[in-house]
């Protein structure tokens, strides 16, 4: 169908006086004596397109007034009557779709909770056309950041026999039935597939590895999978992932890509998407784009893990769970440490090797490892890295500590054994990034499908 978006028809001085034809779905309609105003949406944008019906040249079919109902109208653009940009006088009307009351997006504001049942028509509404055109911006920007300095985009598989993260919370991909008879786990994974043990990604890093040993400069942007059992506003089992991994690279080296990158992604997002983040700076988070201003053109903060747990052992009264030196961060320590201790972002450095991944570099002190996570006011961890131990006896020994195996990781410890260089990258939660600059607090309402523990909608 030919037709112009309504952005361009909104904002384009050029068109005034010119013919078009628009389409859309309804988002209002008024009536007054002599006029109607219909206002429509297209997904273009973020305003409506006001259109005017003369109605003693046009006669309109209810149908084509319900909320909902899908149009396509012929009419001439002219300077709005009222405030900026152009309106639509429409001159015909046809009526694509109608759409019966029962339409469940009303107009008045639901919960999200409630749009979360229908997640295939929630994308109607306001709010989640902002978070989805943000996201697309963003996703946009990432390509354009790693091409600009020269990073390779690589697509990592997603089926995989080696678990990156180590932490079993692998998705198990099988082809056999479910009442096979067999005796032991080796027969079972023997006669699957691919005739060993086989699961959904964690994360593309140590393919990436692979590129980045030979390329120089790789990213990675796609799905990973976490099986992990954890029903909270921050985790899905199937995320979008972004990792850069880059050779002859060091911690600090990492920590600084990091930085420039969210900078930069941030700051395309408040270029690009000005009506979205007024519209969530209104409505979910007041001083959002005073907070990312902010972000964008200040330093980060880092801080070693050692100084962190000096700094929340102090208060340790207020948390659920209090810390000593050698736990993990929960999030209610790393939300201290970024909303009230730092106030912005942080880097929190060089944690305790048991704590982390068996391919992070160990530092000369024997008890922590070169890695780092970002951690941001709102959020809690948005970036997860680390320099990777490039010495292959250290790489054995971390692995044979955890009980590793070693010869399903023959091609990983190979990157050592011919021209080994120190390396490293990290990995940014897409979802969490856009949950950051959109102000949402629930994971589940910045994917289209979310997928999480029981949840398959
Ligand atoms: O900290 P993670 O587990 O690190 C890795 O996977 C490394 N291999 C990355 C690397 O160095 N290349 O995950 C990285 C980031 C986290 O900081 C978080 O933002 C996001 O991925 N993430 C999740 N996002 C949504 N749901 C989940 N279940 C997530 N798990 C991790
Ligand atoms: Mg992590």
């Amino acid at each position: 169908m030919k037709h112009t978006d309504i952005k361009n028809i909104l904002s384009s001085a050029d068109m005034v006086g010119t013919n078009a034809v628009i389409c859309g779905w309804v988002r209002t309609f008024r009536d007054s004596a002599q006029v109607s105003f219909l206002e429509l949406s297209d997904g273009s944008s973020f305003q409506k397109l006001q259109v005017v019906i003369d109605k003693n040249k046009l006669k309109v079919d209810p149908e084509c007034t319900k909320l909902g109902a899908s149009l396509a109208v012929k009419g001439t653009v002219v300077k709005a009557f009222k405030g900026e940009g152009n309106e639509f006088n429409a001159e015909e009307i046809a009526l694509l779709g109608t759409c019966p009351p029962d339409y469940p997006i009303q107009k008045k504001r639901t919960t999200l909770e409630f749009l979360r049942g229908i997640p295939h028509l929630r994308l109607r509404t306001n709010t989640f056309q902002a978070v989805f055109r943000v996201r697309s911006v963003a996703a946009q920007a990432i390509h354009r950041f790693f091409h600009e300095r020269g990073f390779y985009y690589i697509n990592a598989p997603l089926i995989t026999a080696s678990d990156c993260e180590g932490a079993g919370e692998m998705f198990r991909v099988t082809t056999q039935p479910w009442n096979v008879g067999y005796q032991t786990e080796d027969e079972y994974f023997k006669n699957d597939f691919f005739g060993v043990k086989a699961g959904l990604s964690v994360s593309g890093q140590l393919e990436g590895e692979v590129a980045a040993t030979a390329l120089g400069k790789i990213y990675t942007f796609g799905p990973s999978f976490r099986a992990e059992n954890s029903n909270t506003t921050r985790h899905l089992a199937e995320f979008w992932h972004i990792e850069p991994e880059v050779a002859f690279a060091e911690l600090p080296d990492v920590i600084e890509l990091a930085e420039e990158m969210l900078k930069y992604l941030i700051r395309a997002v408040l270029e690009e998407c000005p009506d979205e983040l007024k519209f969530f700076d209104s409505f979910v988070e007041k001083g959002l784009i005073e907070k990312l201003t902010h972000v964008a053109s200040s330093d980060f903060a880092v801080c070693a893990y050692t100084e962190a747990i000096r700094l929340l052992e102090k208060e340790n009264a207020r948390f659920r769970f209090p810390v000593s030196w050698g736990c993990d961060l929960q999030s209610e320590h790393e939300k201290y440490l970024t909303e009230e201790v730092y106030r912005r972002p942080v880097f929190v450095t060089d944690y305790p090797k048991e704590i982390k991944s068996f391919y992070m570099k160990q530092n000369p002190d024997g008890k922590t490892v070169a890695a780092t996570d970002l951690l941001v006011p709102g959020i809690g961890e948005i970036i997860g890295g680390s320099e990777r131990e490039a010495d292959l006896g250290k790489l054995k020994t971390a692995m044979e500590a955890r009980r590793m195996d070693m010869a399903a990781y023959k091609q990983y410890l190979d990157l050592r054994t011919f021209g080994s260089v120190p390396h490293g990258g990290f990995g940014l939660g897409f979802e969490r990034f856009v949950m950051y600059v959109t102000g949402m607090e629930n994971i589940r309402d910045v994917t289209l499908f979310p997928r999480s523990v029981k949840n398959i909608m």
